[in-house]
């Protein structure tokens, strides 16, 4: 009975401590982070890896940073020879830690000169999954999703000289999780992404909205959002070079709508022209670079500037696959749109979460139109409150960041979950939710169920009718065997609106090779003559406006165990993991090489 009464007891402090610790969430993040003058946290972080939790459940006090002496005999302890990379997944910095999902404790104590009227943020560009953040030992807040930006004010929380950032990441995989239990790629875990101590004026320019009407080719709309005590600002917005210069006056919560007509030299991919965009309020000044583009749809075509555009696509991870970790330089994400570039490329899907903001900046800059997605993916439980509540944070987040790159022209809100009324009535909050913060770009969603009668394929989805552009992953000639030959298929279906394949691919091991048939899997030969076959299919889609192949490089998967073919390598890729070209990738190219 004692022991009952001391479990319960237990059980009720370590609720209420997560709850304690858990109930403050991360704040809305700044935009245009890069562009902010702040102080990098990259570098070595001292760490403790917690495979079973013990930091909250058993020791509580990990967070304390508790002086390492012998006089406390403390289980744990920080120590400078003890240090994992950030950014930087930890699974791929110790072979212990290859498919490691749980917690690892990070420590980086930071140097601060509090300064009068200037006000400072913790930014982190993501952490995966779950971060518990404290300074100093008190709970700043936590964050929940991998792949997108918080931040925490510290002004008043900080003190001059040393203080003490602790972080507990866990990226144990939940099924009320988005992502949940089951995906196709590695859980890389851990502080991902760049981290910031961000320096602003008492009241800054916090967030902003500069891009052309839906439909528009010359009206600029949108807002500023002001952060601080005084909200009351004239503001501006100036391009110099299209001589601009606009002026506004917030409203009581910090608030300016703008409109600006002014015809301007249209983003495309051909011309990925960017403008230098200065925005200023009385007491904060902030710049960027923004292109200008429309997009919208007319009928099932996909119309760039007023002019249809057939997308040219191709998937890839954040994944650096030379270094079996997750990519997170500026130099990784060059890498992967070079080799999108000489694949023949217009448009890429950012595969199946918003990546790092190095990849979206520079395919603007190198004029690659994207497809952006939240990672709902597969078995997500739509019934659960938390899970929607997560989905919708998380889009949220991926809009507030991106919603002025104009190289953005799709938002998908999930990747082949399964139709049914629960998913669909959640999936259509999530697009309205889209339409809500910008209804300036296209929706979308990656689809994987069609009905098939004979040679006929028809595309059937109750949610499409809140999508403006149909995402459809189809795997005929490799999960589904070609049952009618490729040219004879018929695709069909009832909605007047573009189609884009999102994915279709199959296995290959660079260098291994076998006959020409649909006998030799696996083989280089074997890829090569699927892409022929695909292409024949596609060609004969009237409401095809692009394409996408599932993958431009080899990733890694936990869940790809073939010891010979695989080894823990999805090997769609079209290039191999070391870059190699395999067969398949000269008939992609020479197949948009024909789209003009
Ligand atoms: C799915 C999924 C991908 C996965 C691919 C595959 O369609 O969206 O994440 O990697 O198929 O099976 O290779």
């Amino acid at each position: 009975m004692r022991l009952v009464k001391a479990l319960k007891r237990f059980c009720l402090i370590t609720m209420c401590f997560f709850a304690a610790i858990t109930g403050l969430k991360a704040q809305d993040f700044m935009v245009n982070i890069p562009n902010r003058s702040q102080i990098s946290l990259n570098g070595k972080w001292e760490c403790i890896i917690d495979p079973v939790d013990v930091g909250i459940k058993k020791w509580k006090s990990l967070y304390k940073d508790v002086p390492n002496n012998k006089d406390h005999r403390t289980e744990y302890a920080f120590i400078s020879s003890n240090t994992l990379n950030v950014p930087g997944d930890f699974n791929s910095q110790r072979p212990e830690l290859k498919f490691y999902e749980s917690t690892v404790w990070y420590k980086k104590v930071i140097n601060v000169k509090k300064k009068k009227g200037k006000r400072l943020f913790l930014y982190f560009d993501a952490v995966n999954y779950v971060s518990d953040v404290f300074l100093n030992s008190e709970k700043l807040g936590s964050h929940e999703g991998g792949f997108t930006p918080f931040q925490f004010e510290i002004t008043n929380k900080v003190k001059d000289g040393e203080n003490a950032i602790i972080i507990r990441v866990n990226n144990r995989r939940q099924k009320e999780g988005v992502p949940a239990l089951g995906y196709d790629w590695v859980n890389y875990g851990g502080i991902t992404r760049d981290v910031r101590l961000v320096e602003t004026n008492e009241t800054f320019i916090e967030d902003y909205f500069v891009q052309l009407k839906k439909g528009s080719g010359k009206r600029i709309e949108g807002y500023i959002q002001l952060n601080g005590s005084k909200l009351l600002q004239k503001i501006s917005i100036k391009i110099p070079e299209a001589k601009i210069n606009h002026t506004a006056t917030t409203d009581h919560k910090g608030n300016a709508k703008i409109s600006i007509d002014k015809k301007l030299e249209l983003w495309s991919p051909s011309n990925p022209k960017l403008y230098r965009v200065i925005i200023q309020s009385e007491t904060d000044s902030i710049e960027e670079h923004i292109g200008f583009r429309s997009i919208s749809t007319n009928g099932t075509e996909i119309i760039l500037n007023g002019q249809p555009i057939f997308l040219k696509g191709v998937n890839f991870h954040e994944e650096a696959s030379e270094r079996a970790s997750r990519a997170y330089t500026k130099e990784d994400a060059k890498k992967h749109l070079n080799m999108a570039q000489e694949l023949g490329c217009n448009f890429i899907r950012t595969a199946h979460y918003p990546q790092n903001e190095y990849v979206v900046r520079l395919a603007e800059e190198m004029g690659f139109m994207l497809w952006e997605e939240i990672p709902v993916f597969q078995g997500i439980s739509f019934g659960n409150k938390k899970t929607v509540t997560l989905a919708n944070k998380q889009l949220t987040e991926m809009l507030r960041r991106d919603k002025n790159r104009c190289a953005v022209i799709i938002w998908s809100v999930s990747n082949e979950t399964y139709p049914n009324h629960t998913r669909t009535s959640v999936l259509k909050s999530l697009v309205d939710s889209c339409r809500v913060i910008d209804n300036t770009r296209l929706v979308s969603t990656a689809l994987n169920k069609y009905e098939k009668k004979g040679n006929v394929f028809t595309i059937k989805d109750d949610l499409i009718e809140a999508l403006d552009v149909i995402g459809m992953n189809q795997y005929l000639g490799w999960y589904n065997g070609w049952t009618v030959s490729p040219e004879d298929i018929v695709w069909k279906s009832e909605y007047n609106k573009p189609l884009i394949i999102s994915e279709f691919g199959a296995e290959a091991l660079y260098g291994h090779h076998g006959s020409n048939d649909d006998t030799s899997s696996w083989s280089e030969e074997f890829q090569e003559t699927f892409y022929r076959k695909q292409i024949t299919m596609q060609k004969n889609i009237p409401f095809l406006s692009g394409t996408c192949p599932w993958t431009l490089i080899d990733f890694r998967s936990p869940l790809r165990l073939h010891p010979i073919y695989q080894d823990y390598w999805n090997r769609k890729g079209l290039l191999s993991e070391q870059g190699y070209r395999k067969k398949a990738w000269y008939v992609m190219k020479a197949y948009y090489d024909t789209i003009k």
